[in-house]
Protein backbone atom coordinates (compact mmCIF):
# COMPACT_ATOMS: atom_id res chain seq x y z
CA UNK A 1 0.00 0.00 0.00
CA UNK A 2 1.15 3.40 -1.09
CA UNK A 3 2.90 5.16 2.49
CA UNK A 4 0.25 8.24 2.02
CA UNK A 5 -2.79 5.64 2.34
CA UNK A 6 -1.21 4.12 5.34
CA UNK A 7 -0.29 8.09 6.67
CA UNK A 8 -4.39 8.43 6.14
CA UNK A 9 -5.11 5.22 7.66
CA UNK A 10 -3.32 5.63 10.72
CA UNK A 11 -5.01 9.05 11.22
CA UNK A 12 -8.21 7.14 11.44
CA UNK A 13 -7.75 3.87 12.37
CA UNK A 14 -9.54 3.65 15.58
CA UNK A 15 -12.73 4.70 13.99
CA UNK A 16 -15.60 3.55 12.98
CA UNK A 17 -15.20 4.90 9.25
CA UNK A 18 -11.84 2.78 8.87
CA UNK A 19 -13.52 -0.28 9.89
CA UNK A 20 -16.13 0.20 6.94
CA UNK A 21 -13.78 1.27 4.50
CA UNK A 22 -13.94 -0.72 1.25
CA UNK A 23 -10.09 -2.45 0.29
CA UNK A 24 -10.43 0.40 -2.57
CA UNK A 25 -11.02 3.14 0.30
CA UNK A 26 -8.37 1.87 2.07
CA UNK A 27 -5.79 2.27 -0.24
CA UNK A 28 -7.09 5.30 -1.56
CA UNK A 29 -4.18 8.37 -1.32
CA UNK A 30 -4.42 12.27 -2.75
CA UNK A 31 -1.11 12.02 -4.84
CA UNK A 32 1.43 14.73 -4.41
CA UNK A 33 1.58 15.26 -7.85
CA UNK A 34 0.81 18.39 -10.09
CA UNK A 35 -2.42 19.20 -8.44
CA UNK A 36 -0.53 19.36 -5.11
CA UNK A 37 2.97 21.33 -6.54
CA UNK A 38 0.50 23.18 -8.35
CA UNK A 39 -1.10 24.21 -4.81
CA UNK A 40 2.10 25.58 -3.57
CA UNK A 41 3.15 27.36 -7.12
CA UNK A 42 0.23 29.37 -6.43
CA UNK A 43 1.94 30.46 -3.42
CA UNK A 44 4.84 30.97 -4.35
CA UNK A 45 5.71 31.11 -8.15
CA UNK A 46 5.66 34.59 -8.37
CA UNK A 47 7.55 35.37 -11.73
CA UNK A 48 6.29 32.45 -14.06
CA UNK A 49 3.78 29.58 -12.62
CA UNK A 50 4.76 26.83 -15.10
CA UNK A 51 2.93 23.97 -13.42
CA UNK A 52 -1.08 23.30 -14.31
CA UNK A 53 -2.05 22.33 -17.52
CA UNK A 54 -4.35 25.44 -18.83
CA UNK A 55 -3.68 27.66 -21.55
CA UNK A 56 -2.82 31.38 -20.46
CA UNK A 57 -2.83 34.63 -22.30
CA UNK A 58 -1.82 38.08 -20.85
CA UNK A 59 -2.51 36.87 -17.20
CA UNK A 60 -5.56 34.98 -17.52
CA UNK A 61 -6.76 31.56 -18.60
CA UNK A 62 -7.72 31.75 -22.75
CA UNK A 63 -11.53 32.37 -22.99
CA UNK A 64 -12.68 32.07 -26.99
CA UNK A 65 -15.59 34.72 -27.88
CA UNK A 66 -17.96 32.93 -28.92
CA UNK A 67 -18.07 31.76 -25.32
CA UNK A 68 -17.43 34.90 -23.27
CA UNK A 69 -20.26 36.56 -24.83
CA UNK A 70 -22.49 33.29 -23.48
CA UNK A 71 -21.50 33.94 -20.28
CA UNK A 72 -21.09 37.47 -19.70
CA UNK A 73 -21.05 37.31 -15.89
CA UNK A 74 -18.38 35.00 -15.33
CA UNK A 75 -14.32 35.70 -15.45
CA UNK A 76 -12.52 33.36 -17.15
CA UNK A 77 -11.22 31.95 -14.17
CA UNK A 78 -14.71 31.09 -13.17
CA UNK A 79 -15.84 29.76 -16.98
CA UNK A 80 -13.26 27.98 -18.46
CA UNK A 81 -10.50 27.02 -15.46
CA UNK A 82 -10.21 23.82 -13.90
CA UNK A 83 -12.45 23.67 -10.22
CA UNK A 84 -10.46 22.12 -7.37
CA UNK A 85 -10.78 18.31 -7.40
CA UNK A 86 -13.28 18.49 -4.24
CA UNK A 87 -14.88 21.74 -5.45
CA UNK A 88 -14.50 25.38 -5.26
CA UNK A 89 -14.26 26.14 -1.99
CA UNK A 90 -16.75 28.97 -1.71
CA UNK A 91 -19.68 26.75 -3.12
CA UNK A 92 -18.63 24.17 -0.35
CA UNK A 93 -18.78 26.65 2.36
CA UNK A 94 -21.86 28.30 1.21
CA UNK A 95 -23.96 24.67 0.53
CA UNK A 96 -22.73 23.59 4.15
CA UNK A 97 -24.28 26.67 5.39
CA UNK A 98 -27.07 26.52 3.80
CA UNK A 99 -27.12 22.74 4.76
CA UNK A 100 -27.46 24.07 8.66
CA UNK A 101 -29.79 26.69 8.03
CA UNK A 102 -32.26 23.68 6.50
CA UNK A 103 -31.20 21.19 8.62
CA UNK A 104 -30.79 22.97 11.84
CA UNK A 105 -29.63 20.30 14.54
CA UNK A 106 -26.57 20.48 12.58
CA UNK A 107 -23.12 21.45 13.76
CA UNK A 108 -20.61 22.69 11.93
CA UNK A 109 -17.70 21.52 13.71
CA UNK A 110 -19.27 17.92 14.12
CA UNK A 111 -19.62 16.90 9.89
CA UNK A 112 -16.57 17.24 7.17
CA UNK A 113 -16.21 19.80 4.87
CA UNK A 114 -18.98 18.44 1.69
CA UNK A 115 -16.83 17.40 -1.02
CA UNK A 116 -18.28 18.25 -4.78
CA UNK A 117 -19.08 15.33 -6.94
CA UNK A 118 -20.19 15.26 -10.40
CA UNK A 119 -24.24 15.03 -9.34
CA UNK A 120 -25.67 12.80 -7.14
CA UNK A 121 -25.50 9.73 -8.64
CA UNK A 122 -21.62 10.01 -8.78
CA UNK A 123 -21.69 10.65 -4.69
CA UNK A 124 -23.54 7.52 -4.00
CA UNK A 125 -21.55 5.64 -6.49
CA UNK A 126 -18.25 7.17 -5.30
CA UNK A 127 -19.81 6.07 -1.43
CA UNK A 128 -20.01 2.74 -3.17
CA UNK A 129 -16.76 2.54 -4.46
CA UNK A 130 -15.25 4.01 -0.69
CA UNK A 131 -17.48 1.58 1.30
CA UNK A 132 -18.30 -1.49 -0.49
CA UNK A 133 -16.19 -4.22 -1.29
CA UNK A 134 -17.44 -7.18 -3.71
CA UNK A 135 -19.37 -9.87 -2.32
CA UNK A 136 -21.08 -7.30 0.40
CA UNK A 137 -24.72 -6.33 0.92
CA UNK A 138 -26.26 -2.94 0.89
CA UNK A 139 -29.64 -2.67 2.84
CA UNK A 140 -32.39 -0.83 0.74
CA UNK A 141 -36.28 -0.77 1.34
CA UNK A 142 -37.97 -2.45 -2.08
CA UNK A 143 -38.93 0.63 -3.51
CA UNK A 144 -35.88 2.42 -4.87
CA UNK A 145 -34.37 4.45 -7.75
CA UNK A 146 -33.55 1.44 -10.16
CA UNK A 147 -29.87 3.18 -10.66
CA UNK A 148 -28.42 1.66 -7.26
CA UNK A 149 -29.04 -1.91 -8.83
CA UNK A 150 -26.22 -0.76 -11.59
CA UNK A 151 -23.85 0.64 -8.83
CA UNK A 152 -24.08 -1.92 -6.42
CA UNK A 153 -24.39 -5.50 -8.54
CA UNK A 154 -22.56 -4.57 -11.40
CA UNK A 155 -20.08 -2.25 -10.73
CA UNK A 156 -19.23 -3.45 -7.27
CA UNK A 157 -20.19 -6.98 -7.97
CA UNK A 158 -22.28 -6.50 -4.18
CA UNK A 159 -26.14 -7.23 -3.20
CA UNK A 160 -28.94 -6.03 -2.55
CA UNK A 161 -31.00 -6.97 0.42
CA UNK A 162 -34.16 -5.41 0.54
CA UNK A 163 -37.89 -5.17 2.34
CA UNK A 164 -40.89 -3.85 2.36
CA UNK A 165 -40.97 0.00 2.40
CA UNK A 166 -44.27 0.19 3.83
CA UNK A 167 -45.79 -1.98 6.76
CA UNK A 168 -49.25 -3.27 5.73
CA UNK A 169 -50.75 0.17 7.68
CA UNK A 170 -48.67 1.87 4.62
CA UNK A 171 -46.13 3.34 7.57
CA UNK A 172 -42.63 2.96 6.67
CA UNK A 173 -41.80 -0.35 7.75
CA UNK A 174 -38.59 0.27 10.50
CA UNK A 175 -38.33 -3.23 11.46
CA UNK A 176 -37.50 -3.84 8.30
CA UNK A 177 -34.67 -1.58 8.36
CA UNK A 178 -33.66 -3.62 11.60
CA UNK A 179 -34.40 -6.94 10.93
CA UNK A 180 -32.57 -6.54 6.98
CA UNK A 181 -29.49 -4.76 8.65
CA UNK A 182 -29.09 -7.56 11.34
CA UNK A 183 -29.72 -10.54 8.39
CA UNK A 184 -27.42 -9.10 6.05
CA UNK A 185 -24.08 -7.47 8.42
CA UNK A 186 -21.04 -9.55 7.97
CA UNK A 187 -18.54 -8.96 10.47
CA UNK A 188 -21.35 -6.91 12.24
CA UNK A 189 -20.68 -4.43 9.19
CA UNK A 190 -24.12 -2.74 7.26
CA UNK A 191 -24.53 -0.24 4.62
CA UNK A 192 -27.68 1.21 4.40
CA UNK A 193 -29.08 3.88 1.41
CA UNK A 194 -32.13 5.77 2.89
CA UNK A 195 -34.03 8.24 0.31
CA UNK A 196 -36.89 10.48 1.80
CA UNK A 197 -38.54 11.93 -0.56
CA UNK A 198 -38.44 8.44 -1.96
CA UNK A 199 -38.03 7.84 -5.49
CA UNK A 200 -40.34 5.94 -6.72
CA UNK A 201 -43.23 7.21 -3.95
CA UNK A 202 -42.81 10.09 -3.12
CA UNK A 203 -42.98 9.41 0.52
CA UNK A 204 -41.18 10.74 3.37
CA UNK A 205 -41.39 9.81 6.94
CA UNK A 206 -43.43 11.88 9.37
CA UNK A 207 -41.65 13.06 12.39
CA UNK A 208 -42.36 10.23 14.76
CA UNK A 209 -41.59 7.78 11.58
CA UNK A 210 -37.97 9.75 11.76
CA UNK A 211 -37.17 9.39 15.44
CA UNK A 212 -38.32 5.96 15.37
CA UNK A 213 -36.03 5.01 12.57
CA UNK A 214 -32.84 7.01 14.22
CA UNK A 215 -33.60 5.00 17.50
CA UNK A 216 -33.54 1.63 15.57
CA UNK A 217 -29.94 2.45 14.02
CA UNK A 218 -28.80 3.88 17.18
CA UNK A 219 -30.39 0.48 19.19
CA UNK A 220 -28.46 -1.59 16.38
CA UNK A 221 -24.81 0.81 17.19
CA UNK A 222 -25.66 0.03 20.82
CA UNK A 223 -25.44 -3.62 19.97
CA UNK A 224 -22.16 -3.04 18.21
CA UNK A 225 -23.02 -2.81 14.61
CA UNK A 226 -21.29 -0.92 12.92
CA UNK A 227 -23.32 1.08 10.28
CA UNK A 228 -22.63 3.66 7.15
CA UNK A 229 -25.94 5.18 6.56
CA UNK A 230 -25.90 7.23 3.14
CA UNK A 231 -29.05 9.31 2.96
CA UNK A 232 -30.18 10.09 -0.81
CA UNK A 233 -31.70 13.45 -0.94
CA UNK A 234 -32.07 14.37 -3.92
CA UNK A 235 -35.34 15.56 -4.08
CA UNK A 236 -34.88 17.68 -0.45
CA UNK A 237 -37.58 20.55 1.08
CA UNK A 238 -40.29 19.46 -1.10
CA UNK A 239 -42.19 18.15 1.43
CA UNK A 240 -46.21 19.05 1.19
CA UNK A 241 -47.77 18.20 4.68
CA UNK A 242 -47.18 19.35 7.99
CA UNK A 243 -46.37 16.18 9.79
CA UNK A 244 -43.91 15.15 7.77
CA UNK A 245 -39.98 15.63 8.98
CA UNK A 246 -38.71 18.32 7.48
CA UNK A 247 -35.29 17.51 7.61
CA UNK A 248 -32.62 15.33 6.07
CA UNK A 249 -32.00 11.89 8.09
CA UNK A 250 -28.64 13.78 8.49
CA UNK A 251 -29.87 16.00 11.36
CA UNK A 252 -30.31 12.79 13.78
CA UNK A 253 -27.41 10.77 12.60
CA UNK A 254 -24.75 12.76 12.06
CA UNK A 255 -23.66 12.83 15.79
CA UNK A 256 -26.02 9.92 17.00
CA UNK A 257 -23.19 7.26 17.65
CA UNK A 258 -19.28 6.16 17.44
CA UNK A 259 -20.36 3.27 15.22
CA UNK A 260 -22.89 5.30 12.84
CA UNK A 261 -21.01 6.59 10.03
CA UNK A 262 -23.46 8.99 7.97
CA UNK A 263 -23.15 10.42 4.50
CA UNK A 264 -25.19 13.10 3.10
CA UNK A 265 -25.84 12.38 -0.73
CA UNK A 266 -27.76 15.87 -2.18
CA UNK A 267 -27.33 17.77 -4.66
CA UNK A 268 -28.33 20.88 -6.73
CA UNK A 269 -30.16 18.71 -9.41
CA UNK A 270 -33.37 18.58 -8.13
CA UNK A 271 -33.22 20.55 -4.98
CA UNK A 272 -32.11 23.83 -7.01
CA UNK A 273 -33.79 23.05 -10.90
CA UNK A 274 -30.79 22.55 -12.50
CA UNK A 275 -30.73 19.07 -13.45
CA UNK A 276 -28.03 18.77 -16.04
CA UNK A 277 -25.28 20.94 -14.39
CA UNK A 278 -24.03 17.92 -12.97
CA UNK A 279 -23.12 19.45 -9.07
CA UNK A 280 -23.55 16.94 -5.89
CA UNK A 281 -21.90 17.15 -2.61
CA UNK A 282 -21.28 14.18 -0.26
CA UNK A 283 -20.89 15.58 3.48
CA UNK A 284 -20.02 12.77 6.55
CA UNK A 285 -20.99 13.04 10.17
CA UNK A 286 -19.76 10.35 12.59
CA UNK A 287 -19.75 10.76 16.48
CA UNK A 288 -16.11 11.86 17.96
CA UNK A 289 -14.56 12.40 14.55
CA UNK A 290 -12.28 15.42 14.69
CA UNK A 291 -11.51 17.91 11.76
CA UNK A 292 -8.62 16.35 11.07
CA UNK A 293 -10.18 12.60 10.37
CA UNK A 294 -12.79 14.22 8.10
CA UNK A 295 -10.17 15.75 6.21
CA UNK A 296 -8.76 12.12 5.64
CA UNK A 297 -12.94 10.90 4.33
CA UNK A 298 -12.67 14.01 1.91
CA UNK A 299 -9.34 13.55 0.98
CA UNK A 300 -10.42 9.76 -0.18
CA UNK A 301 -13.17 10.78 -1.44
CA UNK A 302 -10.61 13.25 -3.55
CA UNK A 303 -8.62 10.79 -4.53
CA UNK A 304 -11.56 8.63 -5.77
CA UNK A 305 -12.45 12.12 -8.18
CA UNK A 306 -8.82 12.53 -8.92
CA UNK A 307 -8.87 8.80 -10.60
CA UNK A 308 -11.98 8.68 -12.57
CA UNK A 309 -13.09 12.40 -13.35
CA UNK A 310 -10.21 14.46 -11.94
CA UNK A 311 -12.93 17.26 -10.81
CA UNK A 312 -16.19 18.14 -11.95
CA UNK A 313 -17.57 21.16 -13.70
CA UNK A 314 -16.44 24.58 -13.13
CA UNK A 315 -19.03 26.99 -14.94
CA UNK A 316 -21.91 24.43 -13.30
CA UNK A 317 -20.28 25.70 -9.95
CA UNK A 318 -19.50 29.33 -10.51
CA UNK A 319 -23.14 29.35 -11.92
CA UNK A 320 -24.83 27.89 -9.20
CA UNK A 321 -22.73 29.85 -6.58
CA UNK A 322 -23.45 33.04 -7.94
CA UNK A 323 -27.19 32.35 -8.27
CA UNK A 324 -27.05 30.89 -4.41
CA UNK A 325 -26.02 34.18 -3.94
CA UNK A 326 -28.81 36.03 -5.33
CA UNK A 327 -30.85 38.07 -2.96
CA UNK A 328 -33.99 36.91 -4.67
CA UNK A 329 -33.30 33.36 -5.22
CA UNK A 330 -34.36 31.71 -2.41
CA UNK A 331 -38.02 33.63 -3.05
CA UNK A 332 -37.64 32.50 -7.01
CA UNK A 333 -36.97 28.92 -5.77
CA UNK A 334 -39.73 28.79 -3.35
CA UNK A 335 -42.78 30.03 -5.77
CA UNK A 336 -41.69 26.60 -8.21
CA UNK A 337 -42.04 24.39 -4.84
CA UNK A 338 -45.26 26.24 -4.12
CA UNK A 339 -45.91 25.14 -7.68
CA UNK A 340 -45.03 21.52 -7.13
CA UNK A 341 -47.90 21.69 -4.07
CA UNK A 342 -50.57 22.98 -5.71
CA UNK A 343 -49.92 19.70 -8.24
CA UNK A 344 -50.28 17.54 -5.43
CA UNK A 345 -52.72 18.71 -3.82
CA UNK A 346 -54.63 18.49 -6.83
CA UNK A 347 -53.41 14.74 -7.49
CA UNK A 348 -54.80 14.37 -3.45
CA UNK A 349 -58.33 15.66 -4.41
CA UNK A 350 -58.74 13.51 -7.55
CA UNK A 351 -57.32 10.33 -5.94
CA UNK A 352 -59.95 10.78 -3.04
CA UNK A 353 -62.87 10.88 -5.69
CA UNK A 354 -61.78 7.40 -7.02
CA UNK A 355 -60.89 6.04 -3.66
CA UNK A 356 -62.89 2.49 -4.61
CA UNK A 357 -60.99 1.66 -7.76
CA UNK A 358 -60.51 -1.52 -8.52
CA UNK A 359 -57.03 -1.35 -10.31
CA UNK A 360 -55.11 1.44 -9.21
CA UNK A 361 -54.19 1.52 -5.51
CA UNK A 362 -52.07 5.06 -4.53
CA UNK A 363 -48.88 4.47 -2.28
CA UNK A 364 -49.01 6.77 0.64
CA UNK A 365 -46.93 9.81 -0.79
CA UNK A 366 -45.85 13.26 0.49
CA UNK A 367 -43.60 15.03 -1.02
CA UNK A 368 -41.06 14.61 -3.79
CA UNK A 369 -41.44 14.30 -7.83
CA UNK A 370 -43.48 11.61 -7.87
CA UNK A 371 -46.41 9.27 -6.68
CA UNK A 372 -47.08 5.47 -7.38
CA UNK A 373 -49.78 3.36 -8.08
CA UNK A 374 -49.67 -0.34 -6.98
CA UNK A 375 -51.97 -2.78 -9.64
CA UNK A 376 -54.21 -4.61 -7.50
CA UNK A 377 -55.06 -6.54 -10.77
CA UNK A 378 -53.86 -6.30 -14.52
CA UNK A 379 -50.34 -5.43 -15.78
CA UNK A 380 -48.68 -2.07 -15.14
CA UNK A 381 -46.88 -2.15 -18.17
CA UNK A 382 -49.80 -3.20 -20.47
CA UNK A 383 -51.04 0.34 -18.63
CA UNK A 384 -48.26 1.90 -19.72
CA UNK A 385 -48.55 0.46 -23.16
CA UNK A 386 -52.34 1.93 -23.51
CA UNK A 387 -50.84 5.46 -22.02
CA UNK A 388 -48.61 5.70 -24.85
CA UNK A 389 -51.20 4.83 -27.28
CA UNK A 390 -52.63 8.04 -26.49
CA UNK A 391 -49.38 10.00 -26.22
CA UNK A 392 -49.38 9.78 -22.55
CA UNK A 393 -45.73 8.34 -20.54
CA UNK A 394 -45.66 6.84 -16.69
CA UNK A 395 -42.92 4.68 -15.71
CA UNK A 396 -43.90 0.68 -15.21
CA UNK A 397 -42.12 -1.00 -12.64
CA UNK A 398 -41.59 -4.94 -11.40
CA UNK A 399 -45.23 -4.90 -13.57
CA UNK A 400 -47.11 -3.95 -10.41
CA UNK A 401 -46.35 -0.53 -10.32
CA UNK A 402 -46.79 2.94 -12.01
CA UNK A 403 -45.18 5.67 -11.61
CA UNK A 404 -46.34 8.97 -12.30
CA UNK A 405 -43.83 12.28 -12.44
CA UNK A 406 -46.60 14.65 -11.61
CA UNK A 407 -42.92 17.27 -11.13
CA UNK A 408 -43.48 17.01 -15.46
CA UNK A 409 -46.78 18.07 -15.81
CA UNK A 410 -48.00 21.49 -15.70
CA UNK A 411 -50.90 22.17 -13.17
CA UNK A 412 -53.61 23.36 -15.47
CA UNK A 413 -53.07 19.37 -17.03
CA UNK A 414 -53.33 17.73 -14.09
CA UNK A 415 -57.07 16.43 -13.84
CA UNK A 416 -56.66 15.69 -17.30
CA UNK A 417 -53.63 13.63 -17.15
CA UNK A 418 -55.26 11.68 -14.09
CA UNK A 419 -58.43 10.90 -15.09
CA UNK A 420 -56.90 9.39 -18.77
CA UNK A 421 -55.04 7.22 -16.20
CA UNK A 422 -58.24 6.28 -14.48
CA UNK A 423 -59.64 5.59 -17.64
CA UNK A 424 -57.13 3.73 -19.64
CA UNK A 425 -56.55 1.11 -15.85
CA UNK A 426 -60.35 0.49 -16.01
CA UNK A 427 -59.98 -0.83 -19.69
CA UNK A 428 -57.50 -3.33 -18.67
C1 LIG B 1 -33.37 8.95 -5.72
C2 LIG B 1 -32.43 9.58 -6.68
N1 LIG B 1 -31.15 9.74 -6.34
C3 LIG B 1 -30.27 10.29 -7.19
C4 LIG B 1 -30.65 10.72 -8.44
C5 LIG B 1 -29.63 11.27 -9.37
O1 LIG B 1 -29.32 12.59 -9.16
P1 LIG B 1 -28.25 13.31 -10.08
O2 LIG B 1 -28.95 13.66 -11.36
O3 LIG B 1 -27.81 14.51 -9.27
O4 LIG B 1 -27.13 12.38 -10.31
C6 LIG B 1 -31.97 10.56 -8.84
C7 LIG B 1 -32.37 10.96 -10.20
O5 LIG B 1 -33.33 10.61 -10.79
C8 LIG B 1 -32.88 9.98 -7.95
O6 LIG B 1 -34.17 9.81 -8.28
Amino acid sequence: MNKLAIDLNNIISETTPYELLSDFGKRLYFPKGIVAQSAEANQRAKVYNATIGMAVSHGEAIELDSLKKLLPDLKPAEAVTYAPTGGDPALLKLWKSDMIRKNPGLIAESISTPVLTSGLTHGISLLMDMFVDRGETVVIPDMFWGNYRLMIEECREASIASFPFYTEDKKLNIDGFTETIKKSAKNMKAVVIVNFPNNPTGYSPSTDEAHALKNALVALADEGYKLLVIMDDAYFGLFYETDTYKHSLFNELFDAHENILAAKGDAATKEHFVWGFRVGFVTFGCKGMTAEQYKVLETKMGAAIRASISNCSRPAQSLLLKAMQSPTYEAEKKSYEAELKERYLKIKAIIQKHQDDPVLDPLAFNSGYFMTYYMKKGSAEELRQKLLEEGIGTISIQDKYLRVAFSAVDDENIEDLYERIYKAAAKL
